[in-house]
């Protein structure tokens, strides 16, 4: 039996599938089996009134988990889809509670890595995947960090897990709500702002402090156990060197060179441009907390509307970590 046969199998059996996706790795389960939805539940550590997002084999799909769909609905699926876009509509009446946290609503999307489309063209249906992380966690990119950090087999929650290789965009998708008279965008990915924009003919509107229910806006998430920092670019230095005078390990994600050679100094070099920093900023952030630094800092990134994404997970990383 092949990769895929094996996955269907499992997943119609009502065990846990981690697959990648192009954003980060998701942790599947049959979509329309609540029984098996609440092992993701029990597998992440995450609180039951979470909603999940329902991936889908194509737009088609759409209509037996959403009602009253808009048509800027269908313009942005077909603007982005398969791609790294996930859209809140009305739900149909028989999408499990499980799914949705209770709301009238669901969170769909299809996604763009080979492997994840050739499960969900097999599995003919809707797998319910978050990422493949303990709650709060920062998102696996790899599918060894799923297996480091929910196992696989015997023993886990996890039946199995595909192996696509790493993860092409790097943090998880933009959510956007379609259920109001506004189209907002819950959280921000790497189909920006003005990406929507441009197909919606008008600007969504963009997260503020008081959004609605979505876990990823918990001002504490996606974060390393390290002691994070976001420091300016000429601030770096320092912190390098304070770490040097009280002889400690210190792990640096930045664009630049490492200016100073010590075996203390854990130096990781990351792009300057949007694309290459989301592509590698998790794994990073987990091979840094891995090495046992006192402190992570990460070279503050611009401010502007294209590193949006970025910061958000940036400040949701330093909010939650060093907490063991
Ligand atoms: O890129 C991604 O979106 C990845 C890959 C695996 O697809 N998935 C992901 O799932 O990030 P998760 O569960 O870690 O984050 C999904 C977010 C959660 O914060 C959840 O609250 C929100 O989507 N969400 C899901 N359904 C929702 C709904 N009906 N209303 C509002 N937020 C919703
Ligand atoms: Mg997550």
């Amino acid at each position: 039996m092949g990769d895929i046969e094996r996955a269907v199998a499992l997943l119609r059996q009502g065990e846990l599938v981690a697959f990648p996706t192009e954003t980060v790795y998701g942790l599947g389960a049959d979509a329309s089996n609540p029984a098996a939805v609440a092992k993701i539940f029990a597998a992440k550590g995450r609180p039951q009134d979470h909603p999940l997002i329902v991936h889908l084999p194509g737009v088609e799909h759409l209509d037996r988990w959403a009602r009253e769909i808009p048509e800027k609905a269908y313009a942005l699926a077909e603007a982005f889809w398969p791609g790294p876009l996930t859209l809140i509509l009305k739900r149909q009446p028989n999408v499990p509670d499980a799914i949705t946290g209770g709301q009238d609503t669901v969170g769909l999307r299809v996604p763009k890595h080979p492997l994840a489309l050739e499960l969900l063209k097999a599995f003919e249906g809707g797998i319910a995947a978050p990422s493949a992380n303990r709650f709060g966690h920062v998102s696996p990119t790899t599918a060894q960090h799923v297996r480091d950090e929910l196992g696989e087999g015997g023993g886990s929650h996890v039946a199995m897990i595909l192996d696509g290789g790493p993860c092409q965009v790097g943090i998880e998708s933009t959510i956007v709500d379609l259920t109001g008279e506004r189209t907002a965008i819950l959280r921000p990915g790497m189909a920006s702002a003005f990406d929507l924009g441009r197909v919606l003919g008008r600007m969504p509107d963009t997260p503020t402090g008081d959004a609605p229910r979505v876990s990823g806006s918990l001002a504490a998430h996606y974060a390393p156990r390290t002691p994070l920092a976001l420091l300016q670019p000429d601030v770096v230095i320092f912190a390098v060197r304070e770490a040097m005078a009280a002889n400690q390990r210190i792990g640096i994600i930045a664009p630049m060179a490492c200016p100073l050679s010590d075996e203390r100094i854990v130096w990781r070099r990351i792009a300057g441009e949007p694309a290459g920093f989301a592509h590698d900023l998790y794994a990073l952030l987990r091979e840094l907390d891995g090495l046992h630094c006192a402190r992570i800092v990460v070279q503050k990134p611009p401010q502007s509307e294209s590193w949006r994404a970025i910061n958000d997970r940036l400040q949701r990383a330093v909010a939650g970590s060093g907490a063991g």
